[in-house]
């Protein structure tokens, strides 16, 4: 109880600070396939505050630009109009103190399980003993002791993703920006990794832009939730999570505190037509509805991204 206060009091605190990442008038146009000077929106007229040590989720349509947004804070993609500012400063470029999880695993395949988790270490400059200490750990932490000397290859996608996600850990960047991290890992791992990401994040007061397409998981995880709207993809309604922390999914899914910002969060993305035909049940809903075979609604689908009720 006491714990949970000075928690509180330090979160709101943390609030109070100025915004680490400020996006204002964001857009990004790529030229249209086939035509010389024809442009498109992928982003328009984005704007979103995020505070040090906040943890906000994204969620969206696929192709409404959540992860053109995620490549142009690391700084992998220019804005073609408005401006990122990351601790009041002008965003640059690419910078050691944001690190990336991607979509997909972009892993070095030339690099074993450990020399991929130890990449971000050695371009810091820490000893190899250091190294190796710090990769055992993260290896330890997302399960995958005994494959240390795998390469990529010989790996599935869930394990993959989990190289992926230890890497950028182990880096220990003051910004992660993670792209939908745990959408190929099975369900009863997605649920320790977001478990042990709560904690790191708990632990470290990281700032944390999460992309999913689970709206257990934005909620579960965030501060804030911001929907965004279909393509161009502009910020729709930004959601308070007020759930308590610290705090693990299992304990907060099936109350209805969490069963209302689900629902909310539903029909804001319904009524840009973009959710699947069944609605979320009732407070209990989503406790088991996503990530995987033992999804509520039964098949899923991660190409076009229609999974039952709780995932877009
Ligand atoms: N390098 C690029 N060149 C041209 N078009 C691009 C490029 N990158 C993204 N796009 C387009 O921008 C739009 C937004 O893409 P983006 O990958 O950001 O969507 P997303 O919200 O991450 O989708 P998903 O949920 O499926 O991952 C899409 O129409 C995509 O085709
Ligand atoms: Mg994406």
């Amino acid at each position: 109880m006491f714990e949970s206060l000075i928690f509180a009091m330090e979160r709101s605190a943390a609030k109070a600070m100025p915004a680490k990442i400020e996006i204002r008038n964001l857009s990004r146009t790529y030229k249209k396939r086939g035509s010389r000077s024809e442009l498109f929106y992928a982003l328009r007229d984005f704007s979103l505050s995020i505070n040090e040590g906040e943890f906000v989720t994204i969620v969206g349509p696929s192709g409404c630009g959540k992860s053109t947004l995620l490549d142009t804070l690391v700084g992998l993609s220019k804005p073609s109009a408005g401006e990122v500012l990351i601790d009041g400063k002008a965003l640059k470029g690419p910078s050691l103190d944001r690190g990336i999880v991607l979509q997909g695993y972009a892993l070095f395949p030339w690099r074993t399980v450990r020399r991929n988790i130890e990449y971000g270490l050695e371009i810091k400059g820490a000893p190899r003993r250091e190294r190796a200490e710090i990769a055992q750990s993260y290896i330890k932490l997302v399960d995958l002791v005994g494959f240390e000397d795998h390469y990529p290859y010989e790996l599935s996608g869930g394990m993959q993703q989990r190289v992926a996600i230890a890497r950028i850990l182990a880096y220990d960047p003051e910004v992660l920006l993670m792209d939908e991290p745990f959408a190929a890992v099975d369900a009863q791992t997605r649920e320790t990794m977001q478990d042990e990401l709560l904690s790191i994040w708990e632990k470290t007061g990281k700032t944390i832009i999460f992309v999913t397409h689970s709206i257990e998981e934005a909620v579960g995880l965030a501060d804030r939730v911001a929907v965004i709207s279909r393509a161009p993809g502009s910020v729709r309604e930004v959601v308070d999570v007020s759930l308590p922390r610290p705090r693990r999914i299992s304990d907060v899914r099936n109350t209805p505190d969490f069963a209302l910002l689900h629902r909310h969060i539903w029909e804001l993305l319904q009524r840009a037509g973009e959710t699947p035909a069944e609605p979320p049940g009732g407070g209990a809903q989503g406790a088991d509805g996503e990530g995987g075979a033992g999804g509520a609604g039964g098949a899923e689908s991660v190409g076009d991204k229609i999974l039952p009720d709780t995932v877009i």
